[in-house]
């Protein structure tokens, strides 16, 4: 049997329809889209902008905004027109299943787990920081041996434990926690920017982009590996700082994605999916630029605090209510995020070991709570402790990666995917395809050469990783494979299908 091995979209369909893997059906458009922006508005904007316009791109960065933003509405447009017309779990995995072949879904699938795994647990370690910032506006100190940046992150910990409760329990009772906290964390963005624009200075616009300056400090594993290749002197500011600023600030859309892991709850995917990953894009991406307007209008951009939150703008213009207001909200909303991230990673390993890629007895459904409970305690506590016992650093460039080179093999599946099976029903089609998907795939690969050179490393160890576990079990025991049935015979078995 080939490596190149591809199932058929009808029987990827079919296998969504199995009774021992039937998720409930209970999701609309309206609870996909709050999903996506529950999940999209996170560390992102509550911090991460704030250090990318200090040190990457000055007041420019909301140019370094729109340009992360047109490379994921692209995707976007790809996954709308995928989750459209395979609405099975598992997002990108699965599509590429249909489309590119076994290994390459293999490939995607384990990058999406280090997007949703990784993403999760540096989002818990922020949320255990604002944590720590707001109680202590209380009054209130949690033990600096057991707090934000400690060897044994106790809130960061504690929050995902919880949050796995919540999630294997039921996804609608998740969504309508989802809900809530995603009401009040939208609330709190629109109020940093209506609140923010009357202390607006132009002054701290101008130099609008900062001019480019050499970095010393930014050599060798650090700099970005287009740099590296072409042997160009590392800089900040200045246009590539606005590039550079794009591949960091990426990490504040990422998520929109992971509406397409949920399709199998969706009561009417084909309509609710494109409708749910798209507006939650939108949404979001004005949100953003709003907030980096005001943001590096408010405080001069080399005087925002590597380590800025937008709480710590407002100190700045000396409005501490209005900055424990925001430490709040911004509690509040990195729970979401979490929470929808450790949803999006169980789906994606409830499909993988549907396909016995993986050990198909960790995909079997819960009777009484319709959801993958084994893999949601498994992978919550891996998040948990990665939570608890990584040092606070450099993850997100690792996330950036591994969801960029998804975006990056979804775009060249949509092509594909046409050539291969024109007659295909399609409810949402990306508009000038192969144009657009090609243009896709190009900034994707582009964004991916400007990340530090020690990413690229990591990310090369990461996928070796997965190839041998790819090799020495999935490969020989997938569905596909066809060459040995199911241990667990109360599966199901394909073969001959
Ligand atoms: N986009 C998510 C965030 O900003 C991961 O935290």
């Amino acid at each position: 049997m080939s490596v190149m091995r591809t199932k058929s979209i009808e029987q990827t369909l079919r296998e969504g329809d199995e009774p021992e893997y039937q998720l409930k059906k209970s999701l609309t458009a309206l609870d996909l889209t709050v999903f996506g922006v529950g999940v999209v508005i996170g560390a992102g904007i509550f911090t991460v902008a704030g250090r990318a316009a200090h040190s990457l791109a000055g007041p420019a960065v909301v140019l370094s905004f729109i340009l992360a933003a047109v490379c994921c509405g692209l995707a976007a447009l790809c996954y709308a027109e995928f989750a459209s017309a395979i609405p099975v779990s598992g997002s990108a995995y699965t599509f590429s299943y249909a489309s590119l072949g076994e290994i390459v879904a293999w490939i995607i699938g384990w990058d999406l787990l280090l997007e949703l795994l990784l993403g999760a647990s540096v989002v818990a370690q922020g949320w255990s920081a604002y944590l720590g910032v707001f109680l202590s506006r209380l009054g209130i100190d949690i033990p600096a041996s057991v707090g934000y940046g400690s060897h044994f992150d106790l809130p960061a910990f504690l929050l995902v434990a919880f949050l796995t409760t919540l999630v294997t329990i039921g996804i609608k009772e998740s969504v309508r926690v989802n809900l809530a906290l995603v009401a009040i964390k939208v609330f709190i963005v629109l109020f940093v920017i209506f609140a923010g624009i009357g202390y607006i200075n132009k002054d701290n616009y101008s130099p609008f982009i900062p001019p480019a300056v050499a970095s010393d400090h930014k050599s060798g594993w650090e700099a970005p590996l287009i740099e590296q290749i072409f042997g160009f002197t590392p800089s900040t500011y200045g246009v590539a700082g606005i590039m550079a600023g794009a591949s960091l600030v990426f990490f504040a859309y990422i998520g929109f994605d992971v509406v397409a892991t949920t399709a199998e709850e969706a009561k009417n995917p084909k309509r609710d999916l494109p409708i749910g990953i798209i507006a939650s894009l939108i949404i979001c991406t004005i949100l953003y630029c709003a907030v980096a307007i005001v943001m590096t209008g408010m405080v001069s951009y080399d005087k925002l605090s590597d380590e800025a939150s937008l709480a710590k703008i407002f100190e700045d213009v000396g409005k501490p209510g209005y900055a424990t207001l925001i430490s709040a909200g911004a509690v509040a909303g990195l729970t979401t995020v979490v929470m929808t991230l450790l949803i999006g990673s169980s789906r994606v390993v409830f499909a993988m070991s549907r396909d016995w890629l993986l050990p198909p007895g960790l995909g079997k459904v819960n009777p009484r709570t319709g959801t993958p409970a084994r893999i949601t305690i498994g992978l919550g506590i891996l998040v948990a402790l990665t939570a608890a016992l990584t040092p606070v650093g450099k993850l997100e460039y690792m996330i950036n990666i591994g969801t960029l080179s998804a975006f990056f093999l979804v775009s060249i599946a949509v092509p594909v995917l046409r050539r291969r099976r024109p007659d295909f029903e399609r409810p949402f089609k990306v508009p000038f395809s192969p144009f657009l998907p090609w243009v896709s795939a190009a900034i994707c690969a582009y964004l991916m050469l400007t990340l530090p050179v020690e990413t690229w490393l990591r990310f090369l160890i990461w996928m070796g990783l997965g190839f041998i576990i790819y090799f020495l079990y999935g490969y020989k025991r997938s569905r596909l494979a066809g060459r040995q049935g199911p241990q667990d015979d109360r599966l199901p078995s394909m073969t001959g299908t």
